[in-house]
């Protein structure tokens, strides 16, 4: 009778065990980086492989950058100040509030971003919602290759944006 109550312990721990590595495995893989190259401040971001409504961080000349995929039908996003990569809308900022500087938290529920300083909040693309912020999440200079984007670079959508007042 131990011997299949030890039998049925290691079971159900193999088990437990299984689910542990699955779960961490599932984590790890939304933390991944993108596949990318940094070269002389500038950083190519792979966008082929980004899933939908899911916060990705990168790095770009010591600054977090902030990435969605914004599903297609997805009625959050205002559309102006989306990037638009080979067929797919996204929502690239500096995740750095314009306030001073703390990195806000994301929502995904409430589409919103949150400052954890002085409770300063951002709608999903970057625009000011509450004070104290004096203006939107800015938008890093880009440069759009393909199913790639480079940051540091003023492509033509990043001078489009930017004659338009968008950028910051
Ligand atoms: S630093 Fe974000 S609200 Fe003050």
């Amino acid at each position: 009778m131990s011997n299949r109550r030890d039998f049925m312990g290691m079971a159900l721990g193999g088990f437990a065990g299984l689910g542990a590595l699955g779960a961490l495995y599932a984590a790890k893989r939304t933390w991944d980086p993108l596949p990318s190259v940094k070269a002389g401040g500038f950083t190519t971001l792979d966008l082929s492989n980004v899933p939908e409504n899911t916060l990705i961080v990168e790095k770009w000349r010591g600054k977090p950058i902030l990435i969605i995929k914004v599903a297609k039908d997805d009625k959050a996003y205002k559309d102006k100040r989306l990037i638009t990569v080979d067929g797919h809308k996204y929502m690239i900022v500096v995740g750095l509030c314009t306030h001073l500087g703390c990195i806000p938290d994301y929502f995904p529920e409430k589409h919103k971003f949150i400052c954890p300083c002085h409770g300063g909040q951002f709608d999903a693309a970057g625009e000011v919602l509450k004070a104290p912020p004096p203006s939107p999440l800015v938008i890093p200079p880009f440069k759009i290759d393909g199913k790639k984007v480079v940051l540091g670079e003023e492509g033509p959508e990043y001078k489009k944006l930017k004659a338009a007042g968008l950028v910051a």
